[in-house]
C-alpha cells in the first residue's frame, strides 16, 4: 500500500479516479475546489437520485473531462459526520475499488472533516481503514485472493501539516501490526504453534533492532512455572516463554509490559470442549498475535518507550498424562492451585507470566486474552472486557479505546468475588463457577498482579468473528497502539 499527501489543488493534480463526498442535501460537499464544469456535470447526474441516501453508499460515474472516473460516496449531513460514519464509507470505497481493480487514486481529504474532527485524526482514520479493508487471509487455497495494493493520494491544503504527517504515519503503522496479528490468528493450528509464535517475535526483533528471547521447557522448568507447564503437559508441541523487549525509552524509565495468551489451540484438555465450533479454539492465541502485532506498530514508529512482551504458549489437549480436574500446581508465585476445569487455561498460562513481570519492576503491565465464553455473553462482539487494580490506567486504557474506535468496557474487580475461587485443598480454585465468569478469571489473575499497575482485556468476543465469516479483528492493536502512543508523547 503506498499512500503519499498532495499540498497541491486537486486541479493541478492528474491522477484517473477520485472521490468526491456528498452531503444529505444532494450537494458535492467541496464544490468550491472544483472546477465549475464538473461541478455542474456532477449536479446533473446528483439529481437522478441514483446515489442512495443512506451514508457510505457509493456511485460510479465516468467520462468526465477533468477525471476519468468519479467514485460519489454519500456522507449525509455534515454536522453528524464522525469517524465511525468515515470509517464505514472507506470500507465500502475500498470494496468498490477491489471490484474494478482501480489501482490509483485521489482523495481530496477536507470534505470528509467538520468541526467535531480533526485533520490528523481523519487521516489517520483514512489510511487504517484502507489497510484494514484491503486485507485478505493469507489463506491456503490453491487459488487465494491476495491482498490488494493501492497507490493513493492524499489531497489536503489546510494548516496542520504536522498533524496530517503524524496522523497518516499512525494509521499505516497501526493497521500493518493489526494485519499481522490477522495474519497469525487466521493461521490453522498446525501452523500456527508455539514454536512459529516463537520465531514470529524473532522476526519481529530483528526487523525493529528488538532483543527477543524464547525460553524452552526446560528453562521454564527451571523457573518453576507449575501452573503454565501443567497446561502445557497434554501436548507433543514444544511450549515457548516468548520475550520481546524494546528499550528505547529513557534508561531508568520503568517498562510497560504486555502479556499476551498463546495456547494455539484450546480443545479443553480432559475437561474436553464439546465439538461445534471448537475449530475456532485456533484463535486462542489471538491474544499473544494482538501484543506481536503491537511490537510491529511498536517498531514502525520507533516508539521511545521500554515495552516488554511476554508471550506463555502452548496447546490445551487431552492425553493420558494431561492434568487432570483436582490435580493441584503450585505457580511460580508459590500459591497452589486447585485444577477443577482444565478447559479453564488462559488464567494457569497467565498467572506464571505476570509474577515473571515483576522481574521488570513494572510501570505498568497490560495482559490481553481470549480468557472467557462469559465475557461474550457479558459484552458481546463490540466491546472488550477491561479489568484493572488502578482506576487511572483502566480510564487510560477505555479513552485510548473510544479515541482509536476499538472499545473496552470496564467490569468490577471487587472483593466479594474473590471468595468464589476458595478451594478446600489448595490456595485457590481456577474456576469460580458460571455466574460472573469473567470476573471471576480476572480475580484469579488479580492474585499474581499485585505489585504492579495492572490491566486485563478479555478479548474473547472481539478478537474473531465467527460463523461463515470467521477471521481474526486485528482488535485490540489500535486500541493498545493509541495507549502506547499517547504515553509516549506524555
Ligand atoms: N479460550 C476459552 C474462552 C473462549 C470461549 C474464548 C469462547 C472465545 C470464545 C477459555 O480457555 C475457556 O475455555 N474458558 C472457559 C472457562 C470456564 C471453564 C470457567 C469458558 O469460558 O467456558
Ligand atoms: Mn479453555
Ligand atoms: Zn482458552
Amino acid at each position: 500500500m503506498k499512500f503519499n499527501i498532495k499540498t497541491n489543488p486537486i486541479q493541478d493534480i492528474s491522477i484517473d479516479t477520485i472521490i468526491l463526498a456528498v452531503n444529505d442535501k444532494n450537494h458535492i460537499i467541496n464544490k468550491s475546489k472544483l472546477t465549475t464544469t464538473t461541478v455542474s456535470y456532477l449536479t446533473k447526474i446528483l439529481l437522478t437520485n441514483d446515489l442512495p441516501e443512506n451514508v457510505g453508499s457509493t456511485l460510479l460515474v465516468y467520462g468526465n473531462k477533468d477525471f476519468k472516473r468519479i467514485i460519489l460516496v454519500r456522507l449525509g449531513a455534515v454536522d453528524t459526520f464522525d469517524y465511525i460514519k468515515l470509517i464505514n464509507a472507506f470500507k465500502k470505497i475500498v470494496q468498490v475499488l477491489k471490484n474494478l481493480g482501480i489501482k490509483e487514486i485521489l482523495i481530496p481529504i477536507e470534505q470528509f472533516i467538520n468541526k467535531t474532527m480533526s485533520a490528523s485524526s481523519t487521516i489517520e482514520f483514512i489510511s487504517r481503514e484502507i489497510i484494514n479493508s484491503s486485507y485478505e487471509i493469507n489463506s491456503l487455497k490453491t487459488h487465494k485472493k491476495v491482498a490488494n495494493n493501492f497507490n493513493i493520494s492524499l489531497q489536503y491544503e489546510g494548516t496542520d501539516s504536522r498533524g496530517i504527517k503524524l496522523g497518516l504515519e499512525h494509521g499505516m503503522a497501526v493497521a500493518d501490526g493489526a494485519n499481522l496479528t490477522k495474519d497469525l490468528g487466521n493461521l490453522p493450528p498446525n501452523k500456527c504453534t508455539p514454536t512459529y509464535l516463537a520465531n514470529t517475535a524473532k522476526k519481529i526483533a530483528k526487523e525493529y533492532k528488538m532483543q527477543a528471547k524464547i525460553l524452552d521447557q526446560k528453562q521454564i522448568e527451571k523457573l518453576k512455572m507449575g501452573s503454565f507447564l501443567s497446561v502445557a503437559k497434554g501436548s507433543r508441541e514444544a511450549p515457548k516463554f516468548i520475550i520481546i523487549e524494546h528499550n528505547k525509552g529513557k534508561k531508568n524509565q520503568k517498562p510497560i509490559i504486555l502479556v499476551g495468551k498463546g495456547i494455539t489451540f484450546d480443545a479443553g484438555g480432559i475437561s474436553l470442549k464439546p465439538g461445534l465450533a471448537m475449530d475456532e479454539m485456533k484463535y486462542d492465541m489471538c491474544g499473544a498475535a494482538s501484543v506481536l502485532g503491537v511490537m510491529k506498530t511498536v517498531g514502525l514508529l520507533n516508539l521511545p518507550l521500554n515495552i516488554v512482551c511476554l508471550i506463555p504458549s502452548c496447546e490445551n489437549l487431552p492425553d493420558g498424562i494431561a492434568v487432570k480436574p483436582a490435580d493441584i500446581v503450585t505457580s511460580m508465585s508459590g500459591q497452589t492451585i486447585e485444577i477443577l476445569n482444565t478447559d479453564a487455561e488462559g488464567r494457569l498460562i497467565l498467572c506464571d507470566a505476570l509474577t515473571y513481570a515483576e522481574r521488570y519492576k513494572p510501570e505498568t503491565v497490560i495482559d490481553v486474552a481470549t480468557l472467557t465464553g462469559a465475557c461474550v455473553i457479558a459484552l458481546g462482539n463490540y466491546a472488550t472486557g477491561l479489568f484493572s487494580n488502578n482506576k487511572a490506567l483502566s480510564n487510560e486504557l477505555e479513552d485510548a479505546g473510544i479515541n482509536s474506535l476499538d472499545k473496552a468496557w470496564p467490569l468490577p474487580l471487587w472483593d466479594e468475588y474473590q471468595s468464589l475461587l476458595d478451594s478446600n485443598f489448595a490456595d485457590m480454585a481456577n474456576i469460580g463457577g458460571r455466574a460472573g465468569g469473567s470476573i471471576t478469571a480476572a480475580c484469579f489473575l488479580s492474585r499474581f498482579a499485585k505489585k504492579y499497575n495492572w490491566a486485563h482485556l478479555d478479548i474473547a468476543g472481539t478478537a474473531n468473528t465467527s460463523g461463515k465469516s470467521k477471521g481474526a479483528t486485528g482488535r485490540p492493536v489500535s486500541m493498545l497502539s493509541k495507549f502506547l502512543i499517547n504515553r509516549a508523547a506524555r
